[in-house]
C-alpha cells in the first residue's frame, strides 16, 4: 500500500489531483461529447444512458464501486436484504444489487434524469418489481421510516467552494460545494440502517479526505477504510476508497 502511495505521488507530481475546476471540465466533456451514446455495454449487459446523467463509460468510478461491493467482472457475489443506493445515476449499481439477490432496492438521485434512467434500466433488466427509483435530495424524498441493510453512495467526492452553483445537473455527479451533501450523508446514513446494517461511502483521493474525516468527527462518526484501489485516470493516479461510516466510540 505504502509503495502504491509513493508511485501515485510521483505520477501526480506537480498536478493538483483535487482541483475542482479540472473535475468540472471532465464533467463538461462527458456531458457534451459528440460520441456520447444513448446505450452502453458494461459488465456483460447493455444499459440506457440519458442526457445529463453520469456516464459510467467515461470514468472508472462505477466499475470500482461495483467491484467494492463484490460485483466484479467475473463474479456477482450473492447479496440478500435491502439496498439504498444514494446518487444512483444510470442505476447500474442499484440494478446489479437486485440481480445479485437484494429483494428491495431504492435508487435515489437529486438529478431527475438519473431517476428516470435508473427506472429504465430496472425495466430493461427485469428487476422493476424490486427496484424503486426515487427523486431525493440526499434522504429528504425517502420514506423516513424505511430501513436498509446497506446504504451506499458512490459520491461526487471533489470539494468545490461552498458558494459554487451547478451549471448543469450533470455537474452534481462530480463536485460537492462545501461538502454539504457529504455532511448530510455522514450524519444521516446510519439512521437509515437496519440493526447490523452498514453505511458505505465510495470516495477517492480526488476528494479532501482530511475535510471528510473532520466532518465525520463533527457529526459523531468515524470512518473505517474497508477497501482501497489505485487507478490510473488520464494523467493522474487516483486512490479509490470504500469507507464505512460508524458511530464514533464514546
Ligand atoms: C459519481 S456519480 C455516481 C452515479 C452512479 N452511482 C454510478 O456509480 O454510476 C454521483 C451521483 O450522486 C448524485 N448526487 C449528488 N448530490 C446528491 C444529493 N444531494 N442527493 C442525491 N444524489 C446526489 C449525482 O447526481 C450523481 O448521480
Amino acid at each position: 500500500m505504502q509503495q502504491k502511495q509513493i508511485v501515485a505521488e510521483s505520477v501526480n507530481a506537480g498536478l493538483e489531483v483535487r482541483d475542482y475546476e479540472r473535475s468540472l471540465a471532465r464533467s463538461a466533456m462527458s456531458r457534451t461529447r459528440a460520441d456520447r451514446p444513448s446505450t452502453f455495454d458494461l459488465r456483460g449487459r447493455t444499459w440506457d444512458l440519458l442526457d445529463e446523467v453520469f456516464a459510467p463509460i467515461y470514468s472508472p468510478s462505477t466499475r470500482i464501486g461495483l467491484d467494492f461491493l463484490g460485483w466484479t467482472e467475473e463474479v456477482l457475489a450473492p447479496r440478500s436484504g435491502s439496498l439504498l443506493e444514494v446518487g444512483c445515476g444510470t442505476g447500474m449499481i442499484a440494478v446489479t444489487g437486485a440481480l445479485a439477490g437484494c429483494d428491495r432496492v431504492v435508487a435515489s438521485d437529486i438529478n431527475p434524469r438519473a431517476v428516470e434512467n435508473a427506472r429504465l434500466n430496472a425495466v430493461r433488466h427485469g428487476v422493476a418489481d424490486r427496484v424503486e427509483a426515487v427523486y431525493s435530495d440526499m434522504f429528504e424524498g425517502l420514506d423516513p421510516a424505511e430501513r436498509f441493510d446497506l446504504v451506499f453512495w458512490s459520491s461526487n467526492y471533489v470539494l468545490a467552494p461552498a458558494g459554487h452553483t451547478y451549471g448543469s445537473a450533470h455537474d452534481a455527479a462530480y463536485v460537492d460545494p462545501g461538502y454539504a451533501a457529504h455532511r448530510r450523508f455522514l450524519a444521516g446514513a446510519g439512521e437509515r440502517l437496519t440493526p447490523g446494517g452498514s453505511a458505505l461511502l465510495h470516495f477517492s483521493s480526488r476528494g479532501d479526505l482530511d475535510e471528510l474525516y473532520s466532518m465525520a468527527a463533527q457529526e459523531g462518526r468515524e470512518l473505517r477504510t474497508l477497501r482501497s484501489q489505485f487507478v490510473p485516470e488520464g494523467e493522474l493516479m487516483v486512490e479509490h476508497l470504500l469507507l464505512e461510516i460508524v458511530p464514533a466510540a464514546l
